[in-house]
């Protein structure tokens, strides 16, 4: 299973890339927003030069034509940048011709197994299901996960399940368990993922025990 970082902040990216667990990073408007982003094309290259990874960058237009030229620009900025278009039918439309040109879409918003099922039609790279906001309105997020890996795995259908608004390491768990093939999680999910209190404790016994040996008398 990759992990993605989901986040616009560099200065996470780095320390993420620094741990040595990080396969990508998902952005969108709302993300670059909160960051403060004003040049979001020069943004987009410098998170791309942070990982080898995959690093999906939204377009903000919601016709087909329109769609496709922001898709073939933000391409043009990172040879690792990877196209995220919104489940709408232009956006479809759109995912079949980026297919075709050779251009990777994550096609995002979605919120059904049968929205999934289309866009790995069209010829989606990725489709993010988003497990938290589903949470929220009282469904059992985790449900779609496992209906989309059914579906993609009886039809055999190689786009990949990027599961998206994860917020807490349960919510990865129940993601791996299920087969997703990435979850992408904010910064403060990633380190979430670390700290045990038996690993602590079973460390400083360790270091502890070592310590006594050494003692000098
Ligand atoms: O990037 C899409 C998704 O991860 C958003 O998460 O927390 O805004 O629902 P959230």
């Amino acid at each position: 299973m990759r992990f993605f970082l989901d986040t616009a902040l560099l200065a996470e990216i780095e320390e993420a890339a620094a741990l040595g667990v990080l396969d990508g990073v998902t952005t969108n408007p709302s993300l670059m927003a909160k960051a403060g982003v004003q040049d979001f094309d020069a943004h987009y290259k410098a998170i791309a030069a942070l990982t080898p990874g995959p690093v999906s960058a939204e377009v903000i237009s919601t016709t087909y034509a329109d769609m496709l030229v922001e898709a073939r620009h933000l391409h043009s900025l990172a040879p690792n940048i990877v196209v995220k278009i919104p489940f709408i039918p232009d956006g479809v439309k759109a995912l079949r011709t980026l297919k075709e040109e050779g251009i990777p879409t994550n096609c995002t918003l979605i919120f059904s197994p049968l929205q999934a099922l289309i866009a790995a039609k069209a010829g989606a790279t990725y489709v993010s299901p988003f497990l938290g906001r589903l949470d929220d309105i009282g469904h059992e997020g985790i449900e779609l996960i496992r209906q989309i890996r059914q579906i993609f795995d009886n039809y055999g259908f190689g786009t990949q399940i990027l599961a998206a608004s994860l917020r807490h390491p349960y919510h990865v768990l129940l993601c791996a368990l299920e087969g997703a093939d990435v979850a992408t999680m904010p910064y403060s999910v990633l380190k979430q993922l670390f700290p045990h209190p038996l690993t602590e404790k079973g460390l400083a016994q360790f270091l502890a025990d070592y310590q006594k040996l050494h003692a000098r008398p």
